[in-house]
């Protein structure tokens, strides 16, 4: 059921670059290079040539540097990076063909057949330009052509030519380089969530259609804040079942700053993470970090109050976030059976007739696949139900019964799946009073959330009443300016913020304990972080 989580064969210390590791695996480790470091520092230059395999130009294969203006090309900054890459013997995957940021207003402003023949013309000559280059071995052909719910980006590509420009635009890269890997890549496509499926279903259409698409780039823009994506490994497998190769092209790790020891060990569980996956999964070619230093990361740019996301500090110092890639990627041939230590005693608060919120003492895992989380369970003699999952030592479970005790307990998971012992229980109980009716009960757990949304999944819908049932109403409420943008598995309605989800014909009927499960996908504000509080079932 989990990958089996590679152990270092030696102590986990940071001997050897990271690209020996990442070769002897067959698997390459790269970065995004920025043309105006390589070429005036030293330390930069040197850190770029020894720990990588595999290189992306940050800004310098783009639209707005390749091809200013119509027809003139400009090759200067993408041409550094390439000779460097060659002088190092490292490949280079090309980004982006076709974007819709950074590209030129001149672009943007034709009509529909000026602008297919423009997009024709500017893949022809960058990719054609590097086609008999050793070097460069890959493209990212289009790039975020989805929005956040899975639906096509209303950008000016889109607007001007409809679905077509992507079909055309393989076409031509493929015509331009025969041999080159030609990729589709997005954003907040790590997990399983409506925006992946729309790329796993758009995927398996055009390589039905006979469109060239080799390669799919999950750019693993992650932030501690907003939790793992547990199932990324699950979600590259799915893709690479299609017959694509799959990597993860942008990685970093941001945190909300100042920087301190406990964001450095979480950040460095993320990149961890990502490394196992991509390991566990044959047809995961290899992991771009989206640059290396801190000095020159595009996220305290981009995202307000935030930093500190790759592996190397602004001093070119190595982060424990180093030290996890270099780990994972070190690992020997033997597995991590060992357990993470057994949680403390869960405590409660907030205890009303639904919700309940529960702490305890952390857990630590030394069998090398690191701490991932823990899963909540209600102790109920036979068969546990589990309540929820979180990444850190507390939750806040919700879609309790009224006037019901709850024993429940926690277990420590670590990345090869190894569970811990139970902690000892906790008890509970919940206040009489309106709310929850009915026998079932719901617990949304939040399972990816960026910015401007998230996705709950799943939301547990259990009977735990006596007798069975043959459908149930899952109500919540949508913080105020977040609206519902998709849901799978329920038939939905909203009223104001009132979310109403009824089973759909295959997961009405629920025996006593057992559970069914829906999701759905929200926008917010960006910034805000809320999530819905509570669920109640009837
Ligand atoms: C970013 C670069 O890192 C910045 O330097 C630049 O100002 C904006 O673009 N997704 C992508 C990358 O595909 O090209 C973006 O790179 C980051 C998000």
């Amino acid at each position: 059921m989990f990958a089996a989580f590679l152990l270092p064969a030696l102590p986990a210390e940071a001997s050897g670059p990271l690209r020996t590791h990442a070769a002897a695996r067959g698997k390459f480790i790269g970065a995004a290079l920025a043309t105006g470091p390589l070429s005036n520092e030293t330390s930069y230059r040197n850190i770029a040539a020894t720990e990588f395999n595999q290189v992306t130009a940050e800004n310098a294969m783009k639209w707005d540097a390749t091809e200013p203006s119509q027809g003139q090309f400009n090759f200067s900054g993408a041409d550094a990076i390439v000779n460097f890459a060659t002088q190092n013997n490292q490949q280079v995957h090309g980004h982006t063909l076709v974007w819709h940021s950074q590209t030129p207003g001149w672009v943007q402003g034709l009509g529909a057949t000026q602008m297919r023949t423009a997009m024709q013309n500017h893949i022809s000559q960058v990719v054609g330009r590097y086609a008999s280059n050793a070097t460069v071995v890959s493209w990212d052909v289009v790039n975020e052509i989805f929005d956040d719910n899975g639906g096509w980006r209303t950008s000016f590509w889109y607007n001007t030519l409809g679905q077509s420009y992507v079909a055309d635009a393989f076409r031509a890269a493929r015509a331009a380089d025969p041999n080159a890997r030609l990729c589709i890549n997005d954003y907040n496509v790590e997990g399983i969530n409506a925006k992946s499926t729309a790329m796993y279903n758009l995927v398996s259409s055009l390589r039905q259609q006979g469109v060239p698409v080799d390669c799919v780039g999950f750019q693993g823009h992650l932030a501690i804040q907003y939790g793992f994506p547990n199932d990324i490994q699950q979600n590259l497998q799915r893709f690479a079942n299609l017959g694509v190769q799959v990597r993860i092209t942008e990685l970093d790790v941001r945190m909300q700053m100042p920087r301190d020891a406990t964001k450095d060990t979480t950040q460095a569980t993320y990149y961890r993470n990502v490394i196992n996956a991509c390991n566990a999964v044959t047809a995961c070619a290899g992991v771009t970090i989206w640059g290396f230093t801190d000095k020159y990361s595009w996220v305290p740019d981009t995202f307000s109050g935030q930093g500190a996301a790759l592996i190397y500090n602004e001093n070119y110092q190595q982060k424990p976030s180093y030290t996890a890639v270099h780990d994972a990627l070190a690992g020997g041939t033997s597995t991590d059976n060992t357990p993470p230590t057994t949680p403390g005693t869960p405590s409660s608060s907030g205890v009303t007739s639904n919700s309940a919120a529960l702490t305890w003492t952390a857990s630590t895992d030394s069998g090398g696949s690191g701490l991932a989380g823990y899963n909540v369970y209600r102790e109920q003699g036979t068969t546990d139900t589990q309540l929820g999952q979180s990444t850190t030592n507390s939750i806040s479970l919700t879609g309790l019964t009224p006037n019901t005790q709850y024993q429940v307990y926690v277990r420590a998971r670590d990345g090869a799946g190894n569970l811990s012992a139970n902690s000892a229980l906790a008890t509970f109980t919940t206040q009489s009073g309106p709310g929850g009716g009915g026998g079932c009960t719901a617990v949304g757990t939040v399972q990816n959330q960026w910015n401007n949304g998230y996705v709950v999944q799943p939301v547990t819908v259990t009977n735990g009443g006596t007798s069975a049932i043959s459908g149930w109403t899952v109500t919540f409420t949508l913080p105020s300016g977040h609206t519902l943008s998709g849901s799978w598995n329920a038939a939905v309605t909203v009223s104001g913020q009132t979310v109403t989800a009824r089973n759909v014909s295959h997961n009405g009927n629920l025996a006593p304990n057992a559970s069914t499960s829906f999701g759905f996908q929200v926008s917010r504000p960006s910034g805000n972080t809320q999530t819905p509080s509570g669920y109640t079932c009837a």
